[in-house]
């Protein structure tokens, strides 16, 4: 796959040598983990390799400012990990790495089918559910939404259908959900009070698949601007609107000083 990429970038152009490669990983990765992305990255051909913080490569893309002496928040809620930074001067101040995500919240979903409607679906089928029905709080008023599954019914082992509706699906999910609830709790518990006090007006920048989920989805892109109101006691991370495009050319914009290849 990074030979892939590394194709990919250079188009027709030829490759006199290898080329720079800057890796994007969790802040939670081990020594290990980022010696492996090493060795690979080396043998697709990579002349050097760095490494930058995924939360830190999110904000450059989402054109937060980084370099400022100003705190920013980032979530990135994706299939297996949840990463949370924050970032002021170039540099991550303070960040946590929960093994948290989407993938989890599809587990919960099968489990849920298996252990209520004696029935068993794949995980694709339990992904599809949390995208359509998915969602980090419930709406107390309307009609809930619902979707038809079909898998197999465990007690005689023959196709079967069951409906599912939106609540049963936010139960399913919710502990999930509260675990990456609890991995910005501790987070911004952590961060030195003058950086929790810019969150107030640069807000939480969400980005990841699953920052997706209804009430979470208060705008259409991979990146939603929440306003930083934080209550204690609450889940509650309210949107103030606000569209950017994270993952573009973050790279390019990315500060000398934030890429680190001492981390091996
Ligand atoms: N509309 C959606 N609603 C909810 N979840 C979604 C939506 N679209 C994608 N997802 C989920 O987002 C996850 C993938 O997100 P993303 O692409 O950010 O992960 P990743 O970067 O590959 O994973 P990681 O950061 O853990 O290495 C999957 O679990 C997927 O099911
Ligand atoms: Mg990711």
């Amino acid at each position: 796959m990074i030979k892939h990429f590394i194709t990919q970038a250079h188009g027709d152009q030829p490759m006199l040598r290898g080329p720079d490669v800057v890796l994007c990983v969790p802040s939670g990765a081990t020594g290990v983990e980022r010696r492996a992305l090493r060795d690979a990255a080396s043998n697709a051909g990579a002349k050097r390799v760095w490494f930058i913080d995924e939360a830190l490569a999110a904000a450059i893309g989402a054109d937060l400012p980084v370099t400022h002496p100003m705190g920013s928040m980032i979530v990135d809620i994706g299939g297996g990990t949840t990463e949370v930074g924050v970032i002021s001067l170039g540099g991550i101040n303070m960040s946590t790495s929960a093994r948290v995500g989407g993938d989890n919240m599809d587990e919960a979903i099968v489990a849920h089918v298996r252990r209520t409607h004696n029935m068993l679906i794949g995980e694709a089928t339990a992904e599809r559910i949390k995208i359509k029905l998915g969602t980090a709080k419930m709406e107390a008023k309307g009609k809930l939404p619902q979707t038809t599954v079909k898998g197999r019914d465990l007690a005689n082992g023959v196709p079967a259908q069951i409906t599912l509706s939106q609540d049963e699906v936010a139960m399913a999910i919710a502990e999930c959900v509260g675990q990456i609830v609890q991995v910005v709790r501790t987070t911004l518990e952590r961060t030195p009070p003058e950086i929790a006090a810019d969150l107030i007006g640069t807000g939480i920048i969400m980005t990841g698949g699953v920052s997706l989920l209804p009430q979470n989805r208060y705008c259409p892109d991979r990146s939603h601007r929440f306003a930083g109101e934080y209550r204690r006691g609450s889940a509650e991370l309210r949107s103030f609107g606000g569209r950017t495009s994270p993952g573009r050319s973050c790279l390019q914009a990315a500060p000398a000083t934030s890429l680190d290849s001492r981390s091996v």
